[in-house]
């Protein structure tokens, strides 16, 4: 159980909405989460332009522009929306687009806000129409255009809304409508994180959460983590399950080793809902191509999840390629697998 005090959400202010976090992996990530730029490793580019735009904004006593981040889940875009708050001396709302279902349900965030505080909204490419529309007036004029009644006596009430600062993040920038991404001052791209910077992140997280790790051990787990911070300390917290209480209190190569096997998670990182996706597509399609929703229905896992979480990795990695004809299953991919592909097999014939 983590104490009250311990709970990094508190220092962010009010959270509203999917990302409240008080189950186990929500509250221990908040606690690894670095709470400034000097603590937070990799993403360089980024990190650097965006403590110039916070000082600039602060300079000026402005708000900072509304920013984007994009990129694969896990990379840090809700831990930079966090650092940028506290960088400009402001509270971060936390929503997502899928839990705004009604345009009263953003009004009604909106109007609460305080001058200069930041609203993160997560998913931000699934707000449904008239609640992304709802979000130009605001982000533009800082007002919103309300409805009032039906019919012919329907009428349209502005009220102006606190100054804040956008904070979208969007694992499919493509989706975004063009009104809405052309609003946006700040378009910031989150890249997959380099071994050595995952392995930083592993030995810090170790740190905090007050667990011995080996050196061979954190690059080891770092070949694991499939270049994401998310998946490297949730891996982390596994293995020190395992060192506790089926070792001695050490993560050890061996603990990693025996740990991740343990965890059905390969030598690439990728972990069972990978390898089944691959498989499926191999075994039951010959390869591919074919497309989300077959896949989908298939494994029985939804085309979000899909998308978002297990894709953008396997592309990454060489193991699958998006085709105007569906998803296809590479050489390498099969490879992988242990399996040889349909190419291959026509030669063997
Ligand atoms: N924990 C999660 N992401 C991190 C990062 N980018 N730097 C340091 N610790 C982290």
């Amino acid at each position: 159980m983590i104490e009250e005090e311990n709970n990094p959400i508190k220092s962010v202010g009010s959270v509203v909405g999917a990302q409240a976090g008080t189950d186990e992996a929500t509250v221990f990530e908040n606690k690894l989460r670095p709470k400034d730029f000097d603590s937070y490793i990799g993403q360089g580019e980024v990190k650097q332009n965006l403590s110039v735009f916070v000082r600039a904004a602060r300079k000026r006593s402005e708000t900072l522009d509304h920013t984007i981040f994009y990129g694969p889940p896990g990379l840090g875009k809700t831990t930079l929306s966090m650092i940028l708050a506290s960088e400009m001396g402001t509270e971060l709302r936390i929503t997502s687009g899928p839990a705004l279902e009604k345009p009263g349900d953003l009004a009604s965030i909106l109007s609460n806000l305080k001058e200069g505080d930041f609203l993160f909204i997560d998913e931000i490419h699934r707000l449904r129409m008239p609640v992304e529309e709802i979000l130009y007036t605001a982000m533009e004029d800082f007002a919103i255009d309300l409805v009032i009644g039906k019919g012919p006596s329907a009428r349209t009430m502005r009220i102006n809304v606190p100054r804040f600062t956008l904070v979208g993040a969007t694992t499919l920038m493509s989706r975004l409508s063009n009104p809405l991404r052309d609003r946006f001052g700040h378009v910031e791209k989150l890249r997959y994180y380099e071994p050595d910077e995952i392995q930083s992140i592993i030995v810090r997280s170790a740190e905090i959460l007050d667990i011995a790790i080996d050196e061979g051990a954190a690059k080891l787990l770092a070949k694991s983590a499939r270049a994401t911070p998310r998946i490297a300390n949730r891996l982390l917290r596994r293995m020190r399950d395992f060192a506790e209480i089926l070792h001695e209190g050490v993560i050890t190569e061996k603990v990693v080793r025996e740990g991740l096997a343990s965890l059905s998670v390969d030598k690439n990182g990728l972990d069972f809902a990978d390898q089944e996706y691959l498989r499926t597509i191999c075994e039951k399609f010959s390869g591919g191509p074919v497309g989300l929703s077959t896949i989908s229905a298939a494994i029985g896992e939804d085309e979000h999840t899909i998308e978002d979480m297990i894709e953008p990795f396997l592309i990454r990695e060489g193991f699958l390629t998006r085709t105007p004809r569906g998803r296809q299953v590479t050489d390498r991919g099969f490879q992988h697998l242990g399996l040889a592909s349909a190419d291959d097999q026509l030669r063997l014939v």
